[in-house]
């Protein structure tokens, strides 16, 4: 299994590319199944999470092609991905495939929409929480479908299509709010989505569903309004840059010092996060080119945060901050609210040497002059970042271990590192 190895202490210059966005890619992804016609998806990273869409839909009877590289394109840029779905020949999605990527379970909804039947495999645990999909299953109820769970599958049917309705979240959930917005596109009537999630992602999804000639509006809001229609066409999108990744290279140059471009990044998807760069000491600056994030001498102050669904501060950055604030002037605190287990990246910080205190949602970091290099263990995707960010920082070498986490959502973290000065390596085998 590859392996991370870094020496820490050099500060970063340069310039940093951002990709596109994984938690657009993947619901677009899946929007191809709404259309027997070609969806062009421009800007896509080279994620596992990506493949592993891309297997998936295949099993459905979704063809892909990725263009070749063109005149004057460099390494870094994202691909071109073309998806047909002119025939579903399988409405199953087995449990091999499912339990390897949550995010595949949203089949479900444009499945249901476009043949009238389903039948997907529930996606089980995961490292950060239960993460049940009771709201799923409600909502898809609510637009008018049959759906029974048998044999750890969602067994659904809609021989007469979905029909709209008014659906109200209990909680704000991205997931459900990205398949029950393709679900109603292809339903009789309006749908209705109240306390729907905000995130820039379900705007991006709204946007290329209405480019396919869905009637959407709301998206970006807490309620969102679906006129459903017969069909929908194929077209060609730009996925947005990937916010988590831009919160991610900011506090990283805010941990080690130094001054970098984060090329195509945009601030107006993560204000508030950029505030708590700032806040802590990152120089944060929004350019023609994206975003410049600086450091140069100056101390880490520490804060207090609470993780809130979008506009609020991101979950998927809660650990990358946690990592920059172990070597914060004083204790900072850090509430989780989304997700009931997402602090796996603690010990592995205390490891380094980090002070940190957790009591349930709770997290009290009380800062320490340095961190010393360790060999450390990554759990999932945000929080082996979070290690790599430390190391960077610490004295030392760090070796992360199981990197595959990292793979599966950024996109050659090494390289773009590396080509700001840090003491970097992936070590294979
Ligand atoms: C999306 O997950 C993201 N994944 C997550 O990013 C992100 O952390 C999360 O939204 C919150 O922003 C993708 O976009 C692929 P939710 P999702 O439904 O949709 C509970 C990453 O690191 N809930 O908004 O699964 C749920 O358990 C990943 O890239 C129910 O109880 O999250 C959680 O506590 C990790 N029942 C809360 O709601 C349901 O039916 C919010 O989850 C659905 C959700």
């Amino acid at each position: 299994m590859d392996r991370i190895r870094i020496v820490g202490g050099a500060p970063l210059h340069g310039t940093i590319p951002i990709s596109g966005a994984k938690n657009a890619t993947l619901p677009l992804m899946i929007a191809s199944l709404l259309t027997d016609e070609t969806l062009v998806l421009d800007n896509v990273p080279r994620l596992a999470d990506v493949a592993q869409m891309k297997r998936i839909l295949s099993n459905h009877g979704v063809d892909h092609a990725v263009d070749g590289k063109r005149a004057g394109q460099n390494g870094m840029a994202g691909e071109t991905l073309r998806l047909t779905a002119r025939e579903i020949v399988d409405t199953e999605a087995p449990y091999d495939l499912v339990s390897t990527m949550r995010a595949s379970f949203w089949v479900v909804g444009p499945l249901i929409a476009r043949m009238g039947e389903a039948r997907v495999s529930l996606p089980g645990g995961c490292a950060i929480g239960t993460r049940p999909v009771d709201f799923f299953i409600t909502a898809l109820r609510g637009l008018g479908a049959e759906l029974d769970i048998d044999g750890g599958y969602v067994v659904a049917r809609a021989p007469k299509g979905l029909r709209g309705n008014r659906i109200v979240f209990p909680r704000v959930t991205v997931g459900a709010t990205h398949v029950t917005m393709m679900a109603a596109a292809l339903a009789r009537g309006e749908t209705v989505i109240e306390n729907a999630a905000r995130e820039p992602e379900i705007v991006d999804l709204a946007t290329c569903l209405t480019a396919m000639g869905a009637r959407i509006s709301g998206a970006g809001t807490s309620t969102i309004h679906i006129d459903g229609v017969d069909r929908l066409s194929g077209t060609r999108h730009t996925v947005l840059p990937d916010r988590i990744e831009t919160g991610t290279y900011a506090m990283a140059v805010t941990m080690t010092g130094g001054d970098v471009l984060l090329e195509g990044a945009r601030p107006d998807l993560l204000d508030t996060a950029l505030g708590v760069v700032a806040a802590v000491g990152g120089e944060v600056t929004s350019t023609n080119e994206g975003i410049r994030v600086a450091r140069n001498g100056s101390g880490l102050a520490p804060v207090n945060v609470t993780t809130e669904p979008f506009p609020g501060f991101p979950t998927d950055l809660q650990a990358q901050l946690m990592a920059l604030v172990t070597r914060a002037d004083g204790v900072s605190k850090i509430r989780e609210t989304i997700f009931e287990n997402r602090f796996m990246h603690v010990q592995e910080l205390a490891r380094l040497g980090a002070d940190i205190n957790l009591d349930g949602q709770h997290a009290t970091v009380t800062g320490v002059k340095r961190l010393k290099g360790a060999q450390v263990m990554a759990t999932d995707l945000r929080a082996s970042v979070s290690l790599v960010i430390a190391g960077l920082a610490a004295d030392g070498e760090t070796v992360v271990n199981r990197v595959y986490h990292l793979d599966r959502g950024f996109e050659r973290i090494e390289d773009k590192l590396g080509a700001c000065g840090a003491a970097i390596e992936r070590l294979s085998g």
